[in-house]
């Protein structure tokens, strides 16, 4: 009987441990199931474009610490509205293109590791016939049904990294020091981090905040002598009654916006308003860069071999999880297009405030 067959994916903005999770597919594949492996390039776009390459043993060798992704990604790609360059006006629908490249490689299953735009494309996918097992990443840690994307942990490491370094300067200069972090329409990067680092205000785009209520804390620490405060705003955190601060509109084929501008309006409107010099550092795309976390390591290890094993056991439909610590599964159409976002009552959001954050009233 021929060796069964695998496609791998990695689609979406990248995060640390798409190559740790790639290795563990495929050297599981290999050793327990004596399989083979093919990697699709640059997302859902080497799907439809059929470009590949052989993931083999050697292919994936020294690579569970490296950042980034071997195969490539992106988050411009949907083959259901796809554009095969720049200057096409409208989208066509080539997810029969794909479709085709599915049959064409004799696939038992493909494993698509990315976000909840991923999730969702894949979805669409089983729902045309084709065999996805999901694997969920992301540093924004908003997909449903799992309680961590791999990434997560990486980017918050990062962002403490950067947080605790800030704390030097604003100790030093006697300012409001005021960082933006991403997490696109969900809080979790920014309120880990601002836990993680004992952050004085926290603003999350789940919570809207107030002028007043911002200025007045930092006035408040200054006439209790804290003579600096470290701001941590998320990039979709916004004022109550206001609309998120854009860096780009809706993108042509991403259809998304792009957020940005947050953390300067806020050190503006700190600075006006309390007297207290305002700084502003973007973290930006270092988030997303870098080796990852031991604890990404082995949680993509273990998506990774969960992955597989349920590919070959014939599942479809549904993403790896971790659940209570244990790695489960989860039906891909309840993650379709709902992403997971921080509840103001949570425990987090309640331990923060107990160990001193502001995040609103
Ligand atoms: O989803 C990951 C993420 O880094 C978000 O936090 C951020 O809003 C977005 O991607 C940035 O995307 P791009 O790399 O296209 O600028």
């Amino acid at each position: 009987m021929a060796a069964r067959r695998i496609g791998v994916i990695t689609a979406g903005g990248d995060c640390p441990g798409l190559n740790a999770v790639i290795r563990a597919v495929v050297k599981k594949a290999v050793n327990d199931f004596g399989a083979e492996a093919v990697g699709f390039l640059d997302g859902f776009r080497g799907l439809v474009l059929d470009h590949h390459t052989p993931l083999t043993y050697e292919s994936v060798s020294s690579i569970i610490g490296v950042g980034g992704t071997i195969l490539g990604s992106s988050n411009r790609d949907n083959p259901f509205k796809f554009y095969y360059d720049d200057d096409q006006k409208e989208p066509v629908d080539a997810s029969q293109k794909a479709l085709d490249t599915y049959e064409r490689h004799g696939l038992s299953a493909l494993i698509c590791i990315g976000g909840d735009g991923t999730l969702s494309m894949s979805h669409e996918f089983c729902k045309k016939g084709l065999k996805i097992v999901g694997v969920p990443k992301t540093i924004d840690n908003d997909v449903q049904g799992t309680d961590q994307t791999f990434g997560f942990d990486s980017a918050v490491a990062t962002a403490c990294d950067a947080l605790d370094k800030i704390r030097t300067t604003a100790a030093s200069h006697h300012r409001a020091m005021v960082v933006e972090l991403m997490g696109r329409t969900a809080g979790w990067l920014t309120l880990f981090a601002g836990i993680a680092t004992g952050g004085d205000i926290i603003l999350i785009p789940e919570m809207p905040f107030s002028a007043e209520g911002v200025c007045g804390f930092v006035k408040r620490r200054s006439e209790k002598g804290r003579r600096y405060s470290i701001l941590c705003v998320a990039e979709g955190a916004h004022e109550s009654g206001k609309d998120q601060v854009l860096l780009e509109g809706k993108g042509k084929r991403t259809g998304m916006v792009r957020l940005g501008g947050i953390g300067q309006a806020v050190a503006e409107m700190v600075q006006e308003n309390t007297g207290v010099e305002a700084r502003t550092t973007v973290l930006g795309h270092i988030q997303r860069g870098g080796s990852p976390t031991t604890f990404d390591r082995i949680l993509a290890t273990r998506y990774g071999a969960h992955a597989i094993q349920l590919a070959m056991d014939g599942v479809s439909g549904v993403t790896v999880c971790l659940k209570g610590g244990a790695i489960d599964q989860f039906p891909l159409d309840k993650v379709a297009n709902n992403p997971r976002r921080v509840s103001p009552d949570s425990e987090f959001v309640r331990v923060a405030r107990s160990t001193g954050a502001y995040l609103g009233e």
